[in-house]
C-alpha cells in the first residue's frame, strides 16, 4: 500500500511499499510550515487502519495506576501547541554514501525533515495520572503498526529518557497543522520528541511504558543506533535521541546554471535542544565566509530559514553552509568525519557545486 493520495503527486519518492519519501528543494523552500501533503513520510510497515472509537492508549510499566485511555480522554487533557521540525536520522544519507557503500537503507537527500505545528496532550499530564514509581528512567512508546523483518514480525517502538517525556513540549499529537493527524502521519495519535529523532516520534501510538532502562524493541536497541567506523564492536554503539546541529543549502540546486548577478543562496538550519545563532555561507568551497541573514522569529524546536545575497563571476562555484549554535558550537567540515554504517546523523557542512555564465 501506498499514501501518495494523501500526497502530492511530485514528492521525492525514496521506496514505494511502504510508501517513503519527502519534500522536493522547492517545497522545502517554500516557507518555514510544510503543509501536511508535502510532509516528508518515513514508514517501516504499512498504514494501519484504526477505528477511532475502539482506540486505546495503555499506560503501564513502573507506574502506580495502569491506565487505559480513550481518545476523548486524551483530548480533555490541556491541548499545547508546539511548531517543531521532525528530522529522520537518516537525512542526507546520501551524501555520506559517497564516502563508502550503506547497504539496505533508504537513500535520503536533505528531503527528510520537515516542519509542523502539532496539537495534543502532554504526556507528562498522562504520566502524572498514573504516578510514576521513583525507580523509572526511562517511557518506552508502540505503535500499533506491525513491521516483517528477517522471519519475524513486530511492532515499532522506541524509548526516551524520563526527563524528556516530562519536558512540557513532548507531546501526544493529535492534531498537524490544525488538521487531524493524517493516517499517514500517525492517525489518531502519535508522540511528537521535538529535537529528538524522528524515530522517537511513535506514530499510532498505542501503548506507554515507565520502565528502568531504555527500550529493547528493534528501532531502539538494533537500529538507530551509530556504529564506530569499524561497524564491528556493537558494544560502542551509541543509541539516537537529540540530534546534531545542521543547515542546508535549499536554492540554488546542485549543478544549476545561473547567469551573473545578484544571486539568492537559501536554506534550512536547525539546532534541536539548541539555537541556530548564526548562518555562514561560503562561494569558494569553505575558505572565505560571509553571514546569511536569519529569516523569520526563532521556534524553539523548528529550523530557521536563513538567505544572503552573493554575486559571483562567471565559472565554476562551490557553496558550502555552516551553522553555529547557542553553545558557540559548529559543524564538522568533511563528511568522511562522520560516515558510518546506517547512514544516520550527517550534519557536516553541505556543499552545492554550481556554474555561473
Ligand atoms: N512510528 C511508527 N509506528 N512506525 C514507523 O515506521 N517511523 C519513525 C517515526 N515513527 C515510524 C514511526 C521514523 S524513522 C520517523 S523519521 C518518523 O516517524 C517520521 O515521521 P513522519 O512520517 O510523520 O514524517
Amino acid at each position: 500500500m501506498t499514501t501518495l493520495n494523501e500526497k502530492r503527486a511530485d514528492l521525492l519518492v525514496r521506496a514505494t511499499d511502504p510508501f517513503n519519501g519527502g519534500p522536493t528543494l522547492e517545497q522545502l523552500n517554500a516557507g518555514s510550515i510544510t503543509p501536511n501533503d508535502a510532509f516528508f513520510v518515513r514508514n517501516h510497515g504499512d498504514i494501519p487502519e484504526i477505528n477511532p472509537s475502539d482506540f486505546r492508549l495503555t499506560v503501564n510499566g513502573m507506574l502506580y495506576q495502569p491506565l487505559a485511555l480513550t481518545l476523548d480522554d486524551i483530548k480533555s487533557l490541556p491541548a499545547h501547541t508546539v511548531t517543531a521540525t521532525l528530522q529522520c536520522a537518516g537525512n542526507r544519507r546520501v551524501e555520506l554514501a559517497t564516502i563508502a557503500p550503506i547497504p539496505n537503507e533508504l537513500e535520503w537527500d536533505q528531503e527528510a525533515i520537515s516542519t509542523a505545528v502539532w496539537r495534543g496532550a502532554r504526556l507528562r499530564d498522562v504520566l502524572a495520572q498514573a504516578g510514576i514509581d521513583a525507580g523509572a528512567g526511562h517511557v518506552a512508546m508502540l505503535g500499533i503498526d506491525e513491521i516483517a523483518k528477517d522471519g519475524e514480525t513486530f511492532g515499532f517502538g522506541g524509548s526516551i529518557p524520563l526527563a524528556k517525556a516530562l519536558h512540557p513540549d513532548t507531546l501526544l499529537a493529535y492534531e498537524m497543522n490544525d488538521a487531524p493527524l493524517p493516517p499517514t502521519h500517525g492517525y489518531p495519535l502519535r508522540a511528537l520528541i521535538p529535537g529528538y529523532i524522528g524515530a522517537r516520534s511513535v506514530k499510532w501510538l498505542s501503548q506507554i511504558t515507565a520502565q528502568a532502562q531504555p527500550s529493547d524493541n528493534y528501532y531502539q536497541s538494533v537500529a538507530y543506533r551509530l556504529l564506530p567506523p569499524d561497524a564491528q564492536d556493537e558494544d560502542a554503539a551509541v543509541m539516537l535521541g537529540e540530534l546534531p546541529l545542521i543547515s542546508v543549502i535549499l536554492s540554488p540546486a546542485p549543478n544549476a546554471v545561473l547567469a551573473s548577478g545578484d544571486m539568492q543562496v537559501q536554506g534550512y538550519a536547525y539546532a534541536s535542544e539548541r539555537a541556530v545563532v548564526r548562518v555562514d555561507v561560503s562561494c569558494d568551497g569553505g575558505q572565505t565566509w560571509r553571514v546569511a541573514r536569519l529569516l523569520g522569529e526563532a521556534e524553539r524546536w523548528a529550523w530557521r530559514k536563513w538567505e544572503t545575497t552573493v554575486q559571483l563571476a562567471p565559472g565554476q562555484h562551490m557553496l558550502v553552509v555552516r551553522a553555529w549554535d547557542s553553545a558557540a558550537q559548529t559543524q564538522p567540515e568533511q563528511i568522511a568525519t562522520v560516515w558510518n554504517i546506517k547512514g544516520y546523523m550527517n550534519n557536516a557542512w553541505h556543499r552545492v557545486p554550481i556554474v555561473v555564465r
